[in-house]
């Protein structure tokens, strides 16, 4: 029997659609909402307006690149929660709309448990179990994963997200929202270790990521009271030092997880996972210590549907279907 979902994201800023063949994704289209660069950071007003605008016309797109009509659908997923409960509500009713319509199951997928089933999307998996590092804009977490449906957080961030420390060191210098991809492409530049920054002592698989922002401000300011052009001079350099920190805390956790558990198969998920310094430092962590490392393709890590529609394929396999009246949740209910 093949299995065709239609799956819908819209948790912060982007709309997604994707279709997933027997687990197979064959469209991911995703629409960004440049509206919110203006702002220096997502409003979510607008950013629920503009998920109303562009829902049809993206699932259309999705469903026309896969070559499926939606009366051929076998069920509709969306993700539930966490995120914008105003943005979440617009894919909700959506998909919602569409079961009824089209008499097929619904099914309710958490947002952090696609990020890291995102790894399942390519033909070349991790091996179960695996850890997975997750850093996005929201979230920062080592999660454990003895099977698509079975997964546990081994620890994750006290204060800031990953995300959130490369958004906010970015805004520091002077650099648009979303700042996490210009520091990459500085950095790649600049030496990482031309400033060091300070590692927060955190116990366990926990992270923290206050210290340094406030760290990086402290150092701003001193140095450009000497020099107020310290910051045009020297981003590249400023640029590598935070990102090279910013891998370090990552990586030193994810090691230890490794280690203790003595899981050897490790992956990275989410938005910060596009980042170039930390793909390559992930890559040599695992060459050295024998480990298999994976990474999903750009366009999987950043939010989007084809991660919402794998993670609903294995669901549907488990017949896990969640009722017309479910709601979306802006906390993450684990
Ligand atoms: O997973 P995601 O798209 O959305 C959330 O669920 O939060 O992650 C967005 C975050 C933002 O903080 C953005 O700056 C960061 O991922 N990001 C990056 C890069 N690309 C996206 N951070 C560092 N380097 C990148 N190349
Ligand atoms: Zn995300």
């Amino acid at each position: 029997m093949s299995v065709k979902i239609l799956a819908i994201e819209s948790s912060c800023d982007e709309t997604s659609a994707s279709v997933c063949v027997d687990g197979a994704i064959l469209s991911n289209i995703i629409a960004t909402q440049a509206v919110h660069e203006q702002y220096g950071g997502v409003v979510p007003e607008l950013a629920s307006r503009a998920h109303i605008q562009q829902i049809v016309p993206v699932v259309d797109t999705a469903l026309n690149k896969a070559g499926v009509q939606l009366s051929e659908l076998d069920a509709i997923a969306f993700t539930q929660a966490p995120g914008l409960i105003g943005s979440l509500l617009v894919g909700a009713q959506f998909a919602k709309s569409i079961a009824l319509v089209q008499n097929i199951p619904l099914i309710a997928v958490h947002h952090m448990q696609a990020h890291v089933l995102a790894n399942l999307i390519p033909e070349d998996r991790p091996e179960f179990p695996f850890l997975c590092l997750t850093v996005s804009g929201g979230h920062t977490q080592i999660v454990r994963c003895d099977s698509p449906t079975q997964l546990s957080i081994l620890g994750e961030t006290r204060d800031d997200a990953a995300g959130e420390a490369f958004d906010k060191s970015a805004k520091l210098l002077g650099l648009p929202y979303p700042g996490g991809p210009l520091v990459d492409k500085y950095a790649a530049n600049g030496n990482p270790k031309a400033y060091a920054f300070p590692k927060p002592n955190i116990p366990d698989y926990d992270f923290s990521f206050s210290g340094l922002k406030t760290a990086i401000l402290y150092f701003l300011q001193q140095n450009t009271k000497e020099n107020p052009a310290f910051i045009e001079q020297n981003m590249a350099d400023i640029c590598a030092s935070i990102q090279h920190r910013i891998i370090t805390i990552l990586l030193d956790k994810l090691k230890k997880a490794a280690q203790d558990t003595g899981i050897s198969s490790l992956c990275i998920a989410g938005g910060v996972s596009a980042n170039k310094g930390l793909r390559a430092a992930f890559e040599e962590m695992g060459r050295k210590e024998g480990w298999k490392t994976y990474i999903p393709a750009f366009q999987y890590c950043t939010d989007n549907a084809g991660m919402i529609a794998i993670t609903a394929y294995h669901k549907f396999m488990a017949n896990d279907f969640a009722p017309l009246t479910t709601t979306p949740s802006a906390r993450a209910i684990w």
